[in-house]
This record gives structure tokens, C-alpha cells and sequence, in this order.
């Protein structure tokens, strides 16, 4: 069971939980309709216009480095899970973003705290549930479930069913199971494709021919066949094939 500590609006809901673990629990979900000072990866800010679905959940059992890799993938295939259970058809763009026809529907930022050793791990994720349009900068590769289906969406309700998928691949996880693999590379984008990507501050660019075992990104570029670790990969462009 995950207790959620709901808000009207607040800065940030992985910044709440970083803030306050100490006084929290394991698998605690901070909810808000609205951010004020959303954060998105690489420094970048996340808007809200209050009709998204913006939580976070809170780590502090069995953290180590595998599980802080594993993270963003269990986290991505769990909004796919719940988005095919609402009756989409949705892709993972590795390492973690979801996508609807091509577009971008949900961000996903796991950070880490580590005060003396890793000391909580939070996965904080935002679906673009009910905007009508998005900002022309970002109108071409942003969409929302409202736009795909024209359905309305209730963010509590797109919660409790994230929750179950989630937890049904977080307890696989822990027993040594890979269903999220499997899952991110039956709804995988990026396969066969050319990409090009900044890893630890060096370009690359190659094809892209799958995902290991650990769930980093199998990249050919020509030469020699390179394991990419999610974390230290930055997607520049995607050529489609
Ligand atoms: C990305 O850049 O794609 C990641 C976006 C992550 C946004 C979510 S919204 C809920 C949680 N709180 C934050 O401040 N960020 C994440």
C-alpha cells in the first residue's frame, strides 16, 4: 500500500520528497494538480497548467546503484502498462519517455539522495493528461491522452491504476525478474534507428540494435558495439529509418 500525500499545488513533488524523507516512508507518493517549480531532466523546468497527473514515489529499502538504473525503466514501462490498460498504443523512447503517435506524454526524473551513502531514491513522473493544445515550441512533439482520445481524465483514478502496474513489475523486479525489460522492448521506439547522443561528454552516433540485460542501450556505430548506461546519455537526434 502507498500512502499518498496529496497538494493543491506545491513547488515540486520530488522536491518534497528529497526534503522530507527522513520523516516519510517507503513507497510514500507526494500527488499535486499543480507545480510550481516543476523539474524536468537536465536542468530543465516542467510546466503544468493543473491538468496533469504529477507525483512522486519515495525509495528507501534495497537502494543501491542497479536499482537507481533500473528505476526510470520500471517506472517507464509502468505508465505504459497503465496507458495500454486506458487503451493506447504507447512506445518508450529509452531510457524513459512515453510516447503517443511519435509525441511525447509523460517525463520521467528519478534523483537520488545521498547524505552518507545512497539514502533515498525518488521517481518522479508527470503525464500529460487533459491539455487541449500545447506552446507552438513544444506543440510538435508534445501531446497529452486528452488529444489522442479526446476522453477527460481523472488524475487520482490514472494514479491508483499506475500504482498497481507498477507494483506488480517492482515486486517481479525484486525477485529477480525482468517483465519491465521485456516490456520496454516489445514497445520499444528507438530499434533499428540512427542516433545521435552525447555519452559522459563525448558525441556518438550509430544504430541502435536493442537494450541489454541490464537495460542499457546497445549502440553500433560502425566499429565496435557500445553499452550505454541510461543515466549518462543525453538523445540529441533520432533519425527514423
Ligand atoms: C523530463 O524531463 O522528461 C522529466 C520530467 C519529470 C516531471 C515530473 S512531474 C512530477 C515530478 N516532480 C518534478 O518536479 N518533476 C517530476
Amino acid at each position: 500500500m502507498h500512502k499518498i500525500i496529496p497538494f493543491q499545488s506545491i513547488d515540486s513533488t520530488n522536491s518534497y520528497l528529497k526534503e522530507n524523507f527522513k520523516s516519510l516512508a517507503e513507497g510514500n507518493v507526494c500527488f499535486s494538480l499543480h507545480q510550481t517549480g516543476g523539474k524536468g531532466r537536465r536542468g530543465r523546468v516542467w510546466q503544468d497548467e493543473g491538468k496533469d497527473l504529477l507525483f512522486s514515489i519515495l525509495f528507501l529499502e534495497g537502494l543501491n546503484e542497479k536499482f537507481a538504473l533500473a528505476l526510470p525503466l520500471l517506472s517507464g514501462a509502468a505508465v505504459a502498462q497503465t496507458l495500454v490498460g486506458l487503451g493506447f498504443d504507447p512506445k518508450i523512447k529509452w531510457p524513459n519517455d512515453v510516447l503517443l503517435n511519435d509525441k511525447k506524454c509523460c517525463g520521467i526524473l528519478v534523483e537520488g539522495v545521498s547524505e552518507t551513502s545512497i539514502d533515498a531514491i525518488i521517481s518522479g513522473i508527470g503525464i500529460n493528461l487533459n491539455e487541449d493544445s500545447f506552446p507552438e515550441d513544444i506543440a510538435y512533439k508534445a501531446t497529452s491522452l486528452h488529444i489522442q482520445s479526446g476522453l477527460t481524465y481523472d488524475p487520482e483514478e490514472v494514479l491508483s491504476l499506475f500504482l498497481k502496474e507498477f507494483d506488480e513489475l517492482y515486486e517481479d523486479y525484486k525477485r529477480g525478474g525482468k517483465r519491465y525489460l521485456t516490456l520496454i522492448r516489445e514497445r520499444f521506439s528507438l530499434l533499428g534507428k540512427e542516433v545521435y547522443l552525447n555519452y559522459h561528454n563525448e558525441n556518438l552516433s550509430g544504430t541502435v540494435e536493442g537494450i541489454d540485460d541490464e537495460g542499457s542501450l546497445l549502440l553500433n556505430d560502425g566499429k565496435m558495439v557500445h553499452h550505454l548506461i541510461s543515466g549518462e546519455v543525453s538523445l540529441e537526434k533520432t533519425y527514423k529509418r
